[in-house]
């Protein structure tokens, strides 16, 4: 009997450190979705940078699919922040979690505003294209500026 006390007992212990191994391992993959879908995004996103600050010719075609790209991959950071994701490897504010409303509201609004770029850029007018890059990099400021350590 004593026995099989003990023996239950170890596989209750073993099986709560596999959970939150699995858990520590969970929260892992999260930051690093999310921080992998910010690089990518600021790959193009700077690239659209360069052209709309003259550093680099006018390209239409490719400033149409880089825009196009940025719109997607603007959908893909958000899933990554999932509770107690705030330790760890990562930049994020524990205000995220505190003020979730506040920043899915700023998550949205970068989705409509790439979202925009994306439908301007087709113009192939540099001029509205400069315009609507500036309103979706005004919200990848305000967001970093509540939102992330420096
Ligand atoms: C709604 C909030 C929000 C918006 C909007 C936002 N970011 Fe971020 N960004 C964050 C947070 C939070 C982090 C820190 C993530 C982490 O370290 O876990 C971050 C991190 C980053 C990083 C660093 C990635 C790394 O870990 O190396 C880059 C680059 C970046 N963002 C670019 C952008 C660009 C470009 C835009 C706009 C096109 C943007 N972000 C819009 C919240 C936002």
């Amino acid at each position: 009997m004593k026995l099989i006390q003990i023996i239950v007992g170890a596989g209750i212990l073993v099986n709560s450190a596999t959970l939150s191994f699995a858990q520590d391992r969970k929260t892992e993959q999260a930051i690093k979705h999310r921080r992998a879908g910010f690089t990518l995004m600021s790959t193009y996103f700077s690239r659209l940078l360069q052209t709309v600050e003259g550093d680099r010719p006018f390209n239409g075609p490719m400033v149409i699919s880089d825009a196009r790209t940025v719109e997607t991959l603007s959908r893909l950071p958000w899933e990554g922040f999932v509770p107690g994701s705030e330790r760890g490897d990562t930049k994020a504010k524990e205000d995220i979690w505190f003020e979730e409303e506040r920043f899915k509201k700023l998550a949205t609004e970068l989705e409509s505003k790439t979202s925009n770029l994306a439908k301007v850029a087709e113009t192939g007018d540099l001029k509205k294209i400069k315009v609507a890059f500036e309103q979706a990099r005004d919200t990848c400021n305000a967001c970093h500026k509540e939102f992330r350590k420096k």
